[in-house]
């Protein structure tokens, strides 16, 4: 299974299920369950809603792959058993770039379910960068109207020169991500908006010039760019009203400022953003450049990325961490070392890699997220190669208590998870290397 469950009695014997499930409380910690298949019939003990979703979760696993397709059997025999179980991180995340590449709204909402399925229970979604605005905004149209089109972009990695020529975007209306925050709150996961300030902007620089240090379109290529956000009191007025458009639509209480790579930046920018946001009853949530803005508010959750120190230092300022180190959970990052790794970029990542993944366990380190940047991802089929299977050994580490046995989370991935997702139709990456049609030999990489 995936993930594995903190403890799980086989009995003897099969029962057949046709769906028929007593739900009873559980005394257990948050979102645990108690699992009892016996001939009487399956009774569900769940400390909460999510346990009780959670253990449905397990009892689709437990039901063989026939039960992820899109209409399942409506009777699967289930193996007699008890499974106890609960996660061991309370943010178990991934973060999904909409912003080099947009995609398409149902697309979004597939991966909702394939994070469900791998009891994964926050979705960070990357909403604006240089490469494009997916955000729409009812008092500055030009923001999605000019920022939601990138007229080209680099053909495979920016220092080889080619450009696509290919103009691509897009943007979510308020109301499609209203829809995808219910679609997610029903599967138990909460999608958190980021709209990154004060660099990684030029899209909305390209849409209203006055927002920038200095104008500029949408940018064609990516990195660091060092044209960032004015700090002064219009842009970041611009900025709140924007953001009040965000906390409209995404109930949930942290929202993303991003405050990453803004080389030309002002640390008063991201802080006054901030300030904003818990004025607002929220709690604002940054990469860990954030650290370097000076005094953030209390609250303020940071993202660790630069690898895990970032994380230590924010939590003794008593700040909370979620871990997504570059080197463990960076999941655009090539698979391998192998020549036919289609546009490999960044360091090797196996799956053994992330499978190895260890977060710091302290009382202020909420949990740990796979991210997935798509600038090189540029299609739904793209992301479900670069995601999976690594994005399952990432749900072990976060669900899953440690220590973990690679052989026997290899066994069950390829002996029991690999067909479901290929009942899913998920296009994963075969652990032995691409298939010939996810190879991209002429779109060059810049391997590190
Ligand atoms: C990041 O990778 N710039 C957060």
């Amino acid at each position: 299974m995936v993930p594995r469950p903190v403890s799980f009695e086989r009995g003897e014997g099969e029962v057949v299920f046709a769906g028929d499930v007593e739900v009873r409380p559980y005394d257990g910690p948050p979102e645990g369950y108690r699992l009892t298949v016996s001939t009487d019939g399956v009774v569900i003990e769940a400390a909460d809603e999510a346990g009780e979703f959670y253990a449905r979760q397990t009892v689709r696993q437990l039901s063989g792959p026939a039960a992820f397709r899109a209409v399942p059997p409506s009777s699967v025999t289930l193996p007699v058993c008890v499974v106890e179980d609960h996660p061991r991180f309370a943010w178990r995340g991934c973060m999904i770039d909409v912003a080099r590449h947009f995609l398409p709204k149902h697309d979004l909402l597939r991966y909702v379910d394939l994070l469900a399925a791998h009891k994964l229970n926050v979705l960070h979604l990357h909403l604006t960068d240089d490469q494009g605005w997916r955000f729409e905004c009812k008092r500055y149209p030009r923001l999605h109207e000019v920022g939601g089109w990138r007229p080209s972009s680099r053909h495979g990695d920016r220092r080889h020169g080619g450009m696509t020529g290919r103009p691509h975007g897009g943007y979510y209306t308020q109301d499609d991500l209203r829809e995808l925050v219910a679609y997610a709150a029903r599967r138990h996961i909460t999608v958190i908006p980021e709209i990154d300030v004060p660099g990684h902007s030029q899209a909305a620089v390209a849409a209203y010039p006055e927002l920038g240090v200095e104008a500029g379109g949408i940018w064609t290529d990516w990195g660091v760019n060092p044209n960032a956000l004015k700090a002064d009191e219009s842009t970041v007025d611009f900025y709140r009203h924007v953001f009040d458009e965000l906390l409209d639509v995404f109930p949930g209480e942290v929202i993303g400022l991003g405050g990453d790579e803004a080389e030309g930046g002002d640390g008063r920018f991201v802080r006054r953003i901030a300030q904003h946001l818990v004025r607002r009853g929220r709690r604002p949530f940054g990469w860990d450049e954030v650290l370097d803005a000076g005094p953030l508010p209390v609250g303020t959750i940071v993202a660790s990325w630069r690898g895990e120190d970032a994380g230590l230092r924010a939590l003794e300022r008593g700040h909370d961490v979620v871990m997504c180190p570059e080197e463990h959970v960076y999941l655009d990052y090539r698979q391998s070392d192998h020549p036919d790794e289609p546009i490999p970029v960044g360091t090797v990542t196996t799956l053994a890699d992330v499978h190895a993944y260890e977060p710091k366990a302290a009382d202020r380190v909420l949990g740990a997220q796979a991210n997935l940047w798509t600038e090189h991802l540029d299609s739904a089929r793209r992301l479900d190669y670069a995601a999976f299977p690594r994005l399952c050994a990432f749900a072990e580490v976060v669900w899953s208590p440690s220590p973990r046995d690679l052989d026997e989370f290899t066994r069950r991935l390829t002996g029991h998870h690999l067909p479901r997702l290929d009942a899913l139709g998920v296009e994963y990456r075969p652990l032995t290397g691409p298939h010939p049609w996810q190879t991209l030999p002429l779109v060059p990489g810049h391997p590190r």
